[in-house]
């Protein structure tokens, strides 16, 4: 059992099972990086604040260094009884440079320290994260630009609706995953505040210069009340309720990808590399990755509702239910990373079957709304049109014809504003080149769309 900091007020050791329960090494390791940059930085702001001398700063930084290399090269034995990386890291860095390396947590609190660790781990994660999105999002429109003829049956209620272009339709993740990354960079506004000095809860008596340390580590703002910056953990609640809306746009995508997939669709064929087989059933092909990904959602939801429940009702300042922020945190951070990972190769490169979706679209009366608005178009009211129309189809529906199968004479029964035009007027081309209102599929508005995505992306590639 390693001697604790805390040894000199006990005068018995912590029990086993205590050791164990509140150990976070095991998963708190992940910080390292973002706890050696943090102390290096408060090694400097000592040094500043002539606290400690520039020889012990350096003493200290240059074996935090050295611990940096020794955890990156697998060297580094991580010890639970020391509880958390932190204090993992600063035995080690006693048993390297000796008694200078007590000097290093004057002024700090693991509570502010652990504050500044989770800070820099999600700007950094945040990074990564909006860069996979953008190159899943380039994928989108890559994809969309080769189907800009490709027409699909829209559907509402997993009903066949209106026609569409496949553009059109991958365009609306487009939209959502925008909206997706505009979440995470609001949030990361919140993530990018500089919590140490704030001490245990009540701030630091030393001369600690807090914007310096901001400065080093790149950080445009300090926060502004010490409880408040021990307390919070609502950046990382905001990270995963944008998370868990990501993750809930793709799980969309994933079920439209199986449900397409299926051989009663036919829209599409995965790529083998990114398929899976059945261990009993010879002819299967199951879309196994498109599922894991609408699965994995729920450990996303999972998280925020963990973290938020363990939020609920502490009273200030630092509890050490906070520690519980971590595992959900992470298993967050790498759901999401790895879906995206995954999902966008499997969209680039999966077969489509643009005949298959254009056949789908001419069955099942897509064009009746186009015929409504066709007799609209010739002076009647929408809602005697709509009525009319219904009647055509339940006709079709009984002959087995599709309303443009229909000759003009039996048309002319149900109403006489019905001339030879409509028979173009109903093609599937038709109906979507009409639909030019901004926003709609027509496709002259989806090649626009499609250069307004290209240029949207650029300028977010230069912001992030
Ligand atoms: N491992 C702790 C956490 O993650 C670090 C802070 C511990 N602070 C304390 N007062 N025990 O929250």
């Amino acid at each position: 059992m390693a001697k604790k900091p805390w040894a000199g007020r006990f005068t018995k050791g912590t029990a086993k099972v205590v050791e164990e329960y509140t150990a976070s090494v095991t998963f708190d390791k992940r910080l390292y990086r973002a706890d050696i940059e943090g102390s290096i930085a408060h090694a400097k702001a000592l040094a500043k604040a002539k606290v400690i001398t520039k020889e012990e700063a350096r003493e200290i930084v240059s074996g935090l260094v050295e611990i940096l290399k020794e955890i990156e090269r697998g060297e580094f034995i991580f010890n639970p009884s020391l509880e958390d990386i932190h204090m993992n890291i600063e035995r080690r860095l006693e048993e390297k440079i000796g008694l200078a390396a007590g000097k290093l947590h004057t002024a700090r609190s693991r509570n502010d320290q652990v504050a500044l660790d989770l800070r820099l781990y999600l700007r950094h994660e945040i990074q990564e994260i909006m860069g996979l999105a953008r190159g899943f999002r380039a994928t989108l429109v890559e994809l969309a630009e080769k189907h800009l003829d490709s027409v699909m049956p829209g559907y509402t209620h997993l009903q066949r609706a209106q026609p569409v272009l496949f553009a059109h339709h991958l365009l609306a993740y487009f939209e959502m995953m925008d909206r997706d990354q505009q979440r995470l960079a609001d949030c990361y506004k919140r993530v990018n505040i500089m919590p140490l000095g704030s001490g245990a809860l009540a701030g630091t008596p030393f001369p600690i210069d807090r914007k310096y340390i901001a400065r080093l580590l790149n950080f445009p703002e300090v926060s502004r009340n010490s409880i408040d910056a021990v307390s919070d953990r609502d950046f990382v609640a905001e990270f995963l309720a944008a998370s868990s809306i990501l993750m809930m746009h793709l799980s969309r995508l994933a079920e439209e990808i199986i449900l397409w997939s299926s051989v009663e669709f036919g829209f599409i064929e995965l790529d083998d590399a990114f398929a899976t087989g059945s261990s009993l059933m010879p002819q299967k092909k199951n879309p196994d990755v498109a599922e894991l990904a609408r699965g994995k959602v729920g450990r996303v939801y999972g998280s925020l509702l963990s973290l938020l429940t363990t939020l609920k009702g502490l009273p200030l300042s630092y509890n050490r239910d906070l520690q519980e922020d971590k595992e959900p945190l992470f298993d967050a951070v790498d759901t999401v990373k790895a879906s995206l990972r995954v999902l966008a190769p499997l969209l680039r490169t999966l077969k489509v079957h643009p005949e298959r979706m254009r056949v789908a679209a001419q069955e099942g009366f897509l064009n009746a709304t186009d015929l409504a608005d066709y007799l609209v178009g010739k002076g009647m009211p929408f809602r005697q049109a709509h009525e009319v129309v219904g009647k055509i189809v339940l006709r079709c529906m009984k002959k087995g014809k599709k309303i443009e199968g229909l000759p003009l004479k039996e048309l002319h029964k149900f109403s006489p504003l019905i001339g030879r035009d409509l028979y173009d007027f109903l093609s599937l081309e038709a109906c979507i080149n009409r639909r030019q209102a901004i926003g709609g599929t027509a496709t002259e508005n989806v090649r626009k769309a499609l250069k307004s995505a290209k240029k949207r992306l650029l300028r977010f590639c230069k912001i992030w």
